[in-house]
């Protein structure tokens, strides 16, 4: 059986540890192809990131220091963060500085334009610390800046002139989150989940000023409500396929430390994404309604069924073993469908990272596999 992708999640659905070593070459070739680059020569990335020290890296497994395996997941996690910050910093400028942008927010929660905000400052700080760590063990920090190509919104708060790693204009969400994280399926387990919300090449920020109170706008503001979520619990599952394969006591505090506020991150946004209102308001055909709960009536009875907004603590689902009972739990967390791989291919389907390089793809995979191959004590 070879890999597959769930096209309907963008995740990558399971495959045995035996077939990871023969299909690791078939998994490179489909990502390359997926993005564009099917039959392109791979050019060696050495020499890209700062720091990289081939002699070291070449002999003996600890590296500075670090197991080789942990430097890889470090320096993957440290990318991730510094791409996570580019989206968030440009979703901060316009919460905060754009009107409508900010009005439309204000329809999931009052407190949007601080959330946004506060998880910018976070991301921010997640970058700076796992390079700094990489640092204080003899590594140089990762860096992406030659790749800061991409053009900035055009719309008032945005920073016009400022170049971006990641592009939020035209995304293709993918909400299946929603459904997944309501339900007693989990993907390492081969379930998929349908969309909650079909959101196809659509752009989760504006490019201009937009009519405060709007339906463009509104539909914006749910895009990028959702994608906040979305963003979060790959970031959530991302974390947890690390802690397995982390060496040193100290990366897996990193990682569950870290990973944590990624996990609370993400459930703050799956509330407020659930706040998204219909647009237009009473025909719900650009953005349709989401099922709310009936109101709770003293009865001892909760009336809301599992798929309503207000079911927003992880839903107990199949763990380790369909043996043992559901557990409530962070879902997908293997490799397959949560690795470094798994995120950069997700991430690189929704749109996030159009306009880039392909020496930017080429990058990202080989941080990606490198991590992914990490292994405990090896
Ligand atoms: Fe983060
Ligand atoms: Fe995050």
């Amino acid at each position: 059986m070879f890999k597959k992708w769930n096209l309907e999640s963008g995740l990558r659905k399971s495959a045995t540890l035996t077939e990871k070593r023969a299909t690791a070459q078939l998994g490179r070739r489909s990502f390359l192809k997926r993005i564009g680059l099917g039959g392109t020569a791979l050019l060696p990335a050495a020499g890209w990131l700062a720091g990289e020290n081939s002699s070291q890296a070449d002999h003996g497994g600890r590296d500075g220091g670090l197991d080789r395996g942990d430097v890889a997941i470090l320096r993957f996690l440290a990318a991730a963060e510094i791409l996570e910050t580019d989206l968030w910093q440009q979703y901060n400028e316009l919460a905060l500085g754009n009107a409508a942008f900010q009005q439309g927010l204000f329809a999931l929660d009052g407190d949007m334009p601080s959330y946004v905000n506060q998880n910018t400052r976070d991301e921010f700080s997640h970058q700076d610390f796992i390079n700094a760590y990489l640092v204080s063990k003899g590594q140089r920090p990762v860096s992406l800046e030659k790749f800061r190509t991409l053009p900035s919104s055009q719309a008032t708060g945005a920073n016009k002139n400022a170049k971006r790693l990641t592009s939020l204009m035209n995304l293709t969400v993918d909400t299946s989150w929603y459904t997944r994280y309501r339900s007693t399926g989990n993907p390492d387990f081969g379930d998929s989940f349908p969309q909650i919300v079909n959101l196809v090449n659509v752009p989760a920020i504006p490019n201009s000023d937009l009519t405060i109170g709007g339906d463009d706008i509104q539909v914006i503001a749910n895009t990028a409500g959702f994608h906040f979520a979305t963003i979060e619990q790959g970031g959530s599952s991302l974390y947890d396929s690390f802690l397995p394969k982390a060496t040193s006591a100290e990366v897996v505090k990193i990682i569950a430390a870290i990973g944590g506020t990624e996990i609370q991150h993400f459930e703050v946004w799956q509330d407020k994404a659930g706040n998204a209102p219909p647009v237009p308001l009473d025909t719900g055909a650009r953005f349709p309604a989401l099922p709310h709960a009936p109101d709770q009536t003293p009865n001892g009875i909760d009336p809301a069924d599992p798929i309503d907004t207000n079911q927003i603590m992880a839903r107990p689902c199949k763990f380790i073993s369909t043996r043992l009972p559901l557990c409530s739990v962070i879902r997908p967390t293997s490799t397959a469908n949560a690795g470094a791989v798994a995120a950069a291919t997700g991430l690189t389907q929704s749109g996030l990272f159009s306009g880039q390089s392909k020496e930017f793809f080429q990058v990202l995979l080989d941080l990606a596999e490198d991590a992914d191959d990490a292994r405990r004590g090896f």
